[in-house]
């Protein structure tokens, strides 16, 4: 697994080599349209693989994090209330800080296990996994995140409700490091074939028309391997955005999956 990865990364590099320097590209590959699309096409894929790799790492980190470290966090917590009730009182305060450090830990381990891997995904479902996500984005970043969602007419596959979450998390995140706004909302409807959800925001907006080619050569991934993700279920991603005028995003996925 370690060398595929290694492999994706470098084969990133080497396309991102490419197509940034047109004079160094010219020497190995003519820059035509068809070639510019040759390469978007691999680059599709790559980012396909990618994402199944990244996935696949981020589930096993949060399980060992949780498994060795998380678990072991709490039974030093429990251990060391115990040694409080032993000890002379004089060492009392600084077991209680000790304590309390432990604590932060625990409370960290935890956010960084469920940034990983949101369990909520798995236990609860897209729905609450995404008004949870619209709270988070309010309470950490100051931005007001509204979310309505429609009920899904049945549950949805399991890698259809991760690649949704995780689209919206990155436009949300986007909408957070780019668009200077006031407020977001989230909008989930559906029909017995597709699921399609709107992401919005009142913020400064920008040039959609811009190359995902050249985005992707000064190291902005976003928003291609969330394309890239839709494309392998056979869903889409649809922006409307103008300077000044805000961003809206279009997520449409089949509810079965391609
Ligand atoms: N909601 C938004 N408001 C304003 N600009 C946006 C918004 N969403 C995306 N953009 C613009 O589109 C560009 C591409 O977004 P993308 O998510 O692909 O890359 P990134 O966020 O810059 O980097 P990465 O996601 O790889 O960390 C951004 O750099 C930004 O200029
Ligand atoms: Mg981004």
């Amino acid at each position: 697994m370690r060398s595929q990865t290694r492999c994706l990364l470098l084969s990133r590099i080497v396309l991102r080599r490419l197509t940034a320097n047109p004079r160094h590209a010219s020497k190995s590959v003519a820059v035509t349209p068809a070639n510019v699309a040759k390469y978007e096409e691999a680059l599709k894929t790559l980012a396909r693989e990618l994402e199944c790799v990244k996935e696949h790492e981020r589930q096993k980190i949060a399980e060992q994090l949780h498994d060795e470290f998380g678990q072991d966090l709490v039974l030093a917590k429990m251990k060391l209330g115990q040694l409080l009730d032993k000890l002379p009182p004089r060492y009392g305060g600084c077991v209680e800080e000790i304590d309390a450090i432990i604590g932060d830990l625990i409370h960290h381990t935890r956010a960084v296990i469920h940034e990983l891997y949101p369990q909520q995904l798995c236990e609860t479902g897209l729905t609450a996994a995404l008004q949870s996500l619209a709270e988070e984005i309010q309470t950490k970043h100051g931005l007001i995140c509204t979310a309505k969602i429609e009920l899904t007419p049945r549950r949805l596959k399991d890698e259809v409700q991760e690649v949704l979450f995780r689209a919206v998390r990155e436009l949300l995140l986007n909408v957070v490091k780019h668009a200077r706004a006031s407020r977001a909302k989230i909008a989930l409807t559906c029909s017995p074939d597709f699921v399609v959800i709107e992401v919005c925001d009142d913020g400064q907006g920008f040039d959609r028309h811009k190359s995902a080619l050249s985005n992707l050569s000064i190291g902005k991934f976003g928003l291609f391997s969330v394309r890239a993700r839709l494309a392998q279920l056979g869903g889409n991603l649809r922006i409307f955005s103008r300077v000044g005028k805000g961003t809206r995003a279009i997520i449409t996925l089949p509810t079965d999956g391609a």
